[in-house]
């Protein structure tokens, strides 16, 4: 396959490009640190080929991103979490985060869809914290929720066109994003796992890759409660 990852310079992003080229595929990773995407590329030359630029930069993704035919899969995984202190609330976090997040994937999207195929197919990056209203999360699990409903959307509009579309909802997993959280993670995965989760999901056909399956399930079914249990809850592990 040939196959776009973005965020490939860290985290999630960077095993995947990294275990798809060990399986014989194509990549191009794609992200803005140019030293770490030299490194994939020496480390499989014939297999990774990079893009450097910034996503936030909608001229810029265009450019990059605009030409590049025969694509099989694209995985859309670049992303920024800050946490909100509603005492300093600050709309300009919600700037900050969604240019990456909504506006940066969408320009992805934009650049990438004209030339995909039937049988291709678009994966995109949200999270579990778009399943209930965590502290702090305001702007960081909005985003991801967004990023949800539009793979969703998409999945029902790009039908025709024969382009299967898949959102991925990880939970925990140990990156440099999760580095800086001063809270428990529970069932934090590897990005090993989380690439393995991944590319299964993938390779299924699954529209809704959750994982870990048991902390995805248990937010899952949260998340069909009233709303004031989640409230709730939520206040109770804020506490
Ligand atoms: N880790 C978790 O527990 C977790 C849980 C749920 C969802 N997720 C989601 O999974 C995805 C990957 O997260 P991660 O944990 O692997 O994070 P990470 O290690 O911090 O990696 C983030 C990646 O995004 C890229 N990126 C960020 N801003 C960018 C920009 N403006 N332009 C281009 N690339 C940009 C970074 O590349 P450069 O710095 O080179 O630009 C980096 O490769 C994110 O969408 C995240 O929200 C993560």
């Amino acid at each position: 396959m040939n196959i776009v990852i973005t965020g490939a310079t860290s985290g999630i992003g960077q095993q995947l490009a990294l275990d798809y080229a060990e399986q014989g595929h194509r990549v191009i990773a794609c992200g803005r640190n140019q030293e770490t995407l030299q490194q994939l590329t020496q480390k499989y030359p014939d297999r990774i080929g990079s893009l450097a630029f910034d996503i936030a930069d909608k001229a810029q993704t265009l450019a990059k991103l605009r030409t590049l035919t025969g694509i099989d899969l694209v995985i859309l995984s670049a992303g920024v979490c800050e946490y909100l202190d509603v005492e300093n609330f600050d709309a300009a976090m919600f700037e900050r985060v969604y240019q990456v997040n909504i506006f940066g994937t969408m320009y992805c999207v934009q650049a990438l869809l004209p030339n995909l195929k039937r049988g291709s197919h678009l994966v995109l990056v949200g999270s579990t914290a778009r399943l209930l209203p965590f502290t702090k999360a305001e702007v960081y699990g909005s985003s991801k929720a967004a990023i949800h409903y539009i793979t969703r959307s998409l999945e029902v509009d790009l039908g025709q066109r024969g382009i299967k579309v898949s959102s991925v909802s990880p939970g925990f997993v140990k990156t440099p994003m999760t580095a800086a959280n001063d809270f428990e993670m529970p069932m934090e995965v590897s990005v090993e796992f989380a690439s393995s989760a991944i590319r299964k999901g993938i390779a299924k056909g699954k529209r809704d890759i959750a994982f870990p399956w048991v902390f995805a399930t248990l937010l899952k079914c949260l998340s069909l409660m009233p709303q004031s249990w989640q409230v709730a809850i939520s206040r109770r592990m804020a506490s």
